[in-house]
């Protein structure tokens, strides 16, 4: 049966993968800059994660959300600790896409209201609500235009003003570092603003930390490099360091009633011994102070380097501009360099989006193929 062809290809087969390298079926080793699209949190095959999904999948590795599942608890008490964000319940699902759906779903069961605002060039995922909110209309199938949406533009504030005191929006939703559209942000002015305006007209401001979030921009959340408080927080990707996670922190002015989120797969006893270990290694490891240390280093070199034009995002969430398309840079790193790399919807920009426990070391290979690349 074929596959259903849907993903433009690179031609590698990774088979092995440890701490910041992948390797092919021919032992070829790769820099991973990508980290599988902002996953590999911790490192590829970490032998703490190793170990716990190891020793869970030996002793239960589901059993459905019928039943008492201490490792939830543990997982939740854990961000709690980490993140800092103490007033919030942890609802777990599997993916970004559903953490985001879910978000806006209760985001409408609480203003009982059913319009969104998102933002020019955000993505959200591909489920229905959180693709309607992603400016891509590409993605966007008719089943899900139904959805009622208004996109405006990052530091629009009056548009937003204008918007929310119609009254019908049960959420904005924005992304604190837009991840797929190219790192743009919005300033702290607006962030500030839009929570303050949310909460007086009954909406729900949702955090997409999905990308953001886990320590990428240098703290736990991108949103606390501002002074606002959202309604919900969605979180996925570095959760799981490869296992399939997903999570929304919802704040308890939202009432939980029995049903009225659910999932099978959610919140499994392997899925929480895999985001249980990823936690413990970024607190061990001190993960967060090692992506503002590296994070600064390849900024100052990438500073250096007269073909970059611009220098986006933060922490290890960072993008790389040139006043050209990096399609063909991109491809010349992968097959001559063994280095991967990310793009954006803007082609002009390489994203950077490695483990989190990069070193200067490989900072330094990847600087020193990339001049060369350039230059050859
Ligand atoms: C900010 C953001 N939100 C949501 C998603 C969707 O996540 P998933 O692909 O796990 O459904 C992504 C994926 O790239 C993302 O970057």
């Amino acid at each position: 049966m074929p596959l259903f062809n849907v993903y433009p290809l690179y031609d590698v087969t990774p088979v092995k993968a440890k701490g910041v390298y992948v390797y092919d079926e021919n032992k070829t080793e790769y820099l991973d800059l990508y980290g599988g699209h902002a996953v590999i949190s911790i490192g590829h095959a970490h032998p703490k994660y190793v170990e716990a999904v190891t020793k869970q999948v030996t002793k239960l590795g589901f059993y459905s959300n019928a039943i008492q599942n201490p490792l939830q608890k543990q997982l939740a008490d854990r961000i709690e600790t980490l993140s800092g964000c103490t007033n919030y319940e942890l609802f777990l699902c599997n993916s970004g896409a559903e953490a985001n759906e879910n978000a806006l779903k209760l985001a409408s069961f609480k203003t009982e209201k059913k319009r969104v605002i998102a933002f020019k060039n955000g993505f959200h995922g591909r489920t229905s609500a959180a693709v309607a909110a992603t400016d891509n209309k590409n993605i966007i199938a008719p089943i899900n235009a139904q959805q009622e949406v208004t996109i405006l533009d990052l530091n629009d504030i009056d548009g937003v003003k204008k918007e929310l005191e119609k009254g019908d929006v049960c959420a904005v939703i924005v992304e604190f570092i837009q991840g797929v559209g190219g790192l743009d942000e919005a300033t702290a002015d607006f962030f500030e603003q839009v929570d303050a305006l949310c909460k007086a007209n009954n909406t729900l401001f949702i955090a997409d930390e999905v990308q953001s979030g886990y320590g990428r921009s240098g703290k736990f959340f991108a949103f606390q490099h501002y002074n606002v408080t959202p309604d919900i927080i969605s979180i996925a990707k570095g959760m799981g360091n490869g296992f399939p996670i997903g999570g929304i922190l919802i704040h308890p002015s939202i009432e939980a009633k029995f049903g009225m989120l659910g999932t099978t797969f959610g919140g499994n006893h392997l899925a929480c011994a895999a985001g249980l270990s990823v936690l413990n290694v970024i607190e061990e490891q001190n993960l967060i102070d090692n992506v503002n240390e590296m994070s600064a280093y390849f900024i100052k070199i990438a500073k250096t380097i007269p073909q970059i034009k611009n220098i986006k995002g933060r922490g290890l969430m960072l993008g790389l501009e040139f006043d050209f398309e990096v399609g063909d840079l991109r491809k010349k790193l992968i097959y001559d360099y063994h280095i991967f790399t990310g793009g954006a919807a803007n082609k002009k920009l390489l994203r950077i989006l490695p483990p989190l426990t990069v070193r200067k070391d490989h900072i330094n290979q990847f600087f020193e193929a990339l001049i060369d690349a350039l230059n050859n």
